[in-house]
Parts: C-alpha cells; structure tokens; sequence
C-alpha cells in the first residue's frame, strides 16, 4: 500500500525545503524564548502549505489529507510547533469545507488557505476537557446577533487567530445544547488571558480566551443551533490525524539525529550503533516510526475515500503519539549526556513529544473511541 506517487514525492520534497527554510534559523532562540511568529506561518501559507486540503477554489491546493498528512510529518520534523500551528489553522478550514454556508466559505477560507490569516479552534474550558459536552459557555439570541459568555482554555493561537471556531451552549445540558459560531478575532468584548509556560511545544502559544458579551451577527452560525458538538467531533477526528503525522515527524527527525550520532560516535574504539542495545534500540525506533507512518496514511486514505474512519484516527494519534514519546526518549538516551543538553535537538523533541498524547483528545479518550467502536462491533445486538 505505502509508496508515494511522484506527486506526493514532489510536495514532500517542497514541504521540506520550505519549511526547512522558513523555520530553520529561529528554532532555537524561540523554544528557549516561547516566541511565536505568525510571520513565518503567513509564510508557511506563502509556500502553499496552510491549505493542503481546502479546494482550489477557495485558496488551497486541493489536495487530500494524505498529502495534508506528508506536508505535516515534513513541517514537524523541522518544528512541532509549527506543524500544530499550520494543523489547527487548518481546523476551522475543515469545519467550514464540511459546515460552512457558501458566504461564511467565501468570507473566510481563502484567506486562511494561503495563510493570510490565521485561524483558531475553541472548545476546552477550565473545567471541561475531555468532557467536552460539558461546556458551559453561553451563546443568546438577541435579534440578528448572538452574545457570547465564557471562558475559553488551551487554545492555540489565542491572541493572533483572526478567526475562532467557538463552541457555546444555546441549548440545554449535553452535547445537544452545543453550537458552532465563527468569531472574528477583532470582536469586541475578546480577550486574552493567560499565555501558558509549556514543557514543550514552545514556539505554539496556548492561551485563555475571554469572552465577554462578545455579539456577533446570527449568520455565523455553523449549521443549525445544536449541530455544535459534531461539528467539533467531526473536526476533531480530521485533527487526531494531523497530531498523528505530526508525531511521525517528530519521531521521524529524532530517529535521524540518533542514527546518525550512533554512526559517528565511538567507544571501545567501536562505533556505538554496532553495540547491539544502542543498534536494537535504534530498529525498534524505526518500526515504531513506520508502523506508526502507514496508520496515519490509512487514516487519512479512508478520509480522502469518504468511508468512516473516526476509530483509525484514534487509533493513528494513539499509536503516533506514544510511539513518539517512546521514540524521542530513546533519542536522548543514545546520545547520552549530549543528548540531555540544549545543544542537540532531541531534548526539544522529547519535550515536544509529550504533549502529543494530550492535545486534540488524551490518548485515553481515543481509547474510549477504540473500546466504544469495539463496543458497537461485537456488544449486543
Ligand atoms: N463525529 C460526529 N459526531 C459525533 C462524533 C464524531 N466523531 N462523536 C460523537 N458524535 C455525536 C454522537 O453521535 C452523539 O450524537 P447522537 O446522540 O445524535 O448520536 C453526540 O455526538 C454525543 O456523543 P457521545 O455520547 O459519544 O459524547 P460523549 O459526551 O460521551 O463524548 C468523547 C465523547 C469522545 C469523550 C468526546 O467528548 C471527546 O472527544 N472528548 C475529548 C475532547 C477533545 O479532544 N478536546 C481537545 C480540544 S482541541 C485541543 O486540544 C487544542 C487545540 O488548540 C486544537
């Protein structure tokens, strides 16, 4: 099944070098500093790599999360925390490919396509997180506008999105009481909160949104009131995958730096990739990473073909993200003592790996999704 068309050899290639380009030089300075610079994400928009999966028609490339997945793994493995950036500005991309009404498409997706603006998804609060449904932020109909209540926490992009996918309780208790609004980012009664101090993924600011009777016209609206919780779902199952081959890259370029210093390094006048337990744990490095690689490509293939692929993109974040975790601690450990300094990369890639089993959904919550599927597949009937 695995191998990639000349096309998809050709983008991968483009991803690389661009971002390799963009990305290269601020690395460093901005994983110590927490620095974010939504220059080189409207950069990265230049490059054609913000709106892989949005048609032609309104800005992208038109191309399918397959190919959304190889640019990703390709972004990851210069920065992790750009390719979170270029995924959930891709979020509300998705939603409003799949929900949006043709004047909120035309209104908002070219621009967010080639990475003029920058997009945001809001759905965690304080104190609802994998319980998502249990949101508590208000949206009331007042005339022709909706005002909107609440608290928003985590969110990427928080402070520099232009465009905030918001979920707002309209309705009663549960899921069904859930609606999407898009919220421009200039709205007034919107503000910022606190810019979290992250282990990892230091160059991605994660920051609380307030709003504040924030109106907005009722046309931004996504669907109809009480579509809100599939409408996050259903996005959410798009984004597992894009952590997922975020992870892949990671994973992918910690393996590479690992390898390559266990070639080069040498003790007992022996390179150290030639010792059985360094070379072992380099292959059981490159079977996680590729296991991992040809479950996000099945994931992303049963989105591209229109067929349910919810469990798969659980189980690709799952398998990816610990994978990658797995993988990126192992990288520090063959490099040994310099693996455990700023000098290399690998202790950034094991600080940015952790929080891939958090976000979009703890792995723990795609194995409810698994077990549930396994559930309606073998439970009673
Ligand atoms: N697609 C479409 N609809 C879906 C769906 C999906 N994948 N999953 C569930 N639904 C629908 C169900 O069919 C159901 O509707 P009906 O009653 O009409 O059938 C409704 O939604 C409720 O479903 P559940 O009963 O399964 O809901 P639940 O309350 O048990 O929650 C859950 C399930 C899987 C735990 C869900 O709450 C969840 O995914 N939680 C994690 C939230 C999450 O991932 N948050 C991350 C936020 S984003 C982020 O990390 C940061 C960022 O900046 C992007």
């Amino acid at each position: 099944m695995f191998e990639l068309s000349e096309d998809q050899q050709s983008l991968k290639d483009a991803a690389a070098e661009a971002a390799s380009v963009i990305l290269g030089d601020t690395l460093k300075a901005d994983d110590e500093s927490e620095t974010f610079r939504p220059e080189l994400l409207n950069s990265l928009g230049e490059a054609g790599l913000c709106g892989v999966q949005t048609t032609e028609e309104y800005g992208g490339l038109g191309l399918g999360y397959t190919e959304y997945a190889i640019v990703l793994e390709e972004i990851a493995k210069v920065s992790a925390s750009y390719g979170v950036s270029v995924a959930v500005t891709g979020l509300p991309q998705v939603i409003l490919s799949q929900f949006g009404t043709e004047a909120q498409k035309e209104q908002y997706l070219p621009q967010l396509a080639m990475g003029e603006t920058i997009g945001a998804f809001a759905l965690s609060e304080p104190d609802s997180g994998s319980d998502a449904a249990s949101l508590q932020s208000t949206a009331v109909l007042d005339g022709d506008e909706y005002v909107l209540n609440g608290t928003k926490f985590w969110i990427t992009h928080g402070g520099y999105a232009d465009l905030y996918v918001v979920m707002a309780r309209t309705g009663g208790p549960g899921p069904k009481g859930v609606s999407a609004f898009l919220v421009p980012g200039d709205a007034d009664g919107l503000s910022f909160g606190k810019k979290e101090e992250k282990m990892g993924l230091r160059a991605s600011p994660t920051v609380e949104v307030v709003m504040r009777d924030v109106r907005i016209p009722s046309s931004n609206l996504l669907g109809s009131e009480g579509d809100g919780f599939k409408v996050a779902m259903s996005a959410l199952d798009s984004g597992r995958i894009t952590i997922a081959a975020i992870s892949v890259g990671l994973a992918q370029a910690a393996l590479d730096v690992a390898a390559s210093y266990a070639c080069q390094r040498k003790q007992f006048k022996t390179a150290i990739i030639d010792f059985q337990g360094v070379g072992f744990m380099l292959a059981d490095m490159a079977c996680k990473i590729e296991y991992s690689r040809l479950l996000v490509h099945k994931a992303a293939g049963l989105r591209d073909a229109g067929k349910p692929y919810s469990h798969i993109a659980a189980m690709a974040k799952c398998v990816a993200t610990d994978s990658a975790i797995q993988v990126a601690t192992d990288a520090v450990q063959v490099l040994g003592g310099y693996g455990y300094t700023r000098e290399y990369p690998v202790e950034r890639f094991m600080r940015d790996a952790k929080v891939m089993q958090i976000v979009e959904g703890t792995n723990q919550v795609q194995r409810l999704v698994i077990s549930r599927y396994l559930r309606h597949l073998h439970g009673d009937r």
